[in-house]
């Protein structure tokens, strides 16, 4: 839970993602110039995400100034206790956005630092702002998780078979990703798998019951503090595919769901790397029957 003196700060954590998705979104209304991140790398980046990180910077250092920060956009900033650190991604979801396709959102998570053995911090608050919708996600630990101030829980669907599942596939060395092959698995055994582009939005709409589950290879803490807390408040289960716990400083893989899919889906990916899967239908078999 929030120590005395952050108090306050998940509702002070909402406005300032409130403000940042309002500027995002004039942003989409205007129409923004993409640019590349990497020369060989199809990571996108507007000037949105840097304004909103910007705004985003200001108004954390004014309110919390002993705590640190970490936005995509490049931010570091380091206090000197450490005790507290925001996770910061601007705008997630920068394809749709800079395509004009209306799904992305702020994300704001704040964790308290490893403590004694412990490597890894533990997250404290969470906000998922989608100005799109006016669809405000809050959670803090201890208090439940709520959409646009009503309390949000889980789905209830109990089995993998029955589900809707999210993914993403990341834009960094995607040739060197394999999550082609779980998306198929993953299709063939429930009711569909979306993958909508905002993997802050996929965790968000987890925890909201929208979505039964999600998975993801590669992401960062700004990606995914906010939301994996909101899960766990919305009475989900988040761990790494083999069911480690999920670790937010080093985030490989993460699995999110209902928590009653959970174990289906650990032991479905289990299955995957050790190859048991549905063979992908042959394209040159394809072209064969295609006109018969
Ligand atoms: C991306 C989105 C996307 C996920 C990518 C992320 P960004 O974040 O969350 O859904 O699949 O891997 O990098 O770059 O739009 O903030
Ligand atoms: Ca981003
Ligand atoms: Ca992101």
């Amino acid at each position: 839970m929030i120590s005395p003196e952050n108090s306050g700060c998940v509702e002070q954590a909402a406005e300032i993602a409130r403000e940042a998705g309002a500027l995002a979104l004039r942003y989409f209304k205007r129409g923004v110039k993409t640019e590349y991140k990497g020369q060989d790398e199809v990571d996108l980046v507007t000037e949105a995400d840097r304004a909103s990180e910007k705004l985003i910077v200001e108004r954390l250092r004014t309110i919390f100034p002993s705590h640190d920060i970490v936005g995509e956009e490049g931010t570091r900033t380091s206090s000197g206790t450490g005790e507290y650190r925001w996770y910061v991604d601007p705008l997630d979801g920068t394809t749709n956005f800079a395509h004009g396709f209306p799904v992305f959102c702020v994300s704001l998570g704040l964790e308290r630092a490893p403590s004694g053995e412990d490597k890894q911090g533990q997250l404290i608050a969470g906000v998922i702002y989608d100005p799109t919708r006016d669809e405000l996600f809050t959670a803090e630990r201890g208090r439940g998780a709520n959409l646009n101030g009503a309390p949000i829980r889980v789905s209830r669907t109990k089995t993998l078979g029955e589900s809707l599942i999210a993914t993403g596939f990341p834009s960094k060395k995607r040739h060197e990703n394999p999550n082609i092959h779980f998306y198929q698995e993953i299709t063939l055994h429930s009711h569909g798998v979306r993958r909508a582009g905002a993997a802050a939005l996929d965790l968000a709409y987890t925890a909201c019951g929208r979505f039964d589950g999600y998975w993801e290879f590669n992401l960062n803490p700004w990606d995914t503090s906010a939301g994996i807390l909101l899960v766990e408040e919305a009475g989900g289960k988040v761990t790494q595919f083999n069911g480690a716990p999920f670790e937010i400083r080093t985030p490989r893989e993460i699995m999110a769901s209902n928590g009653l899919i959970h174990r289906e889906l650990i032991e479905r990916f289990a299955r995957i790397f050790a190859r048991e899967v549905d063979e992908l239908p042959s394209v040159a078999e394809y072209v064969k029957q295609r006109y018969s």
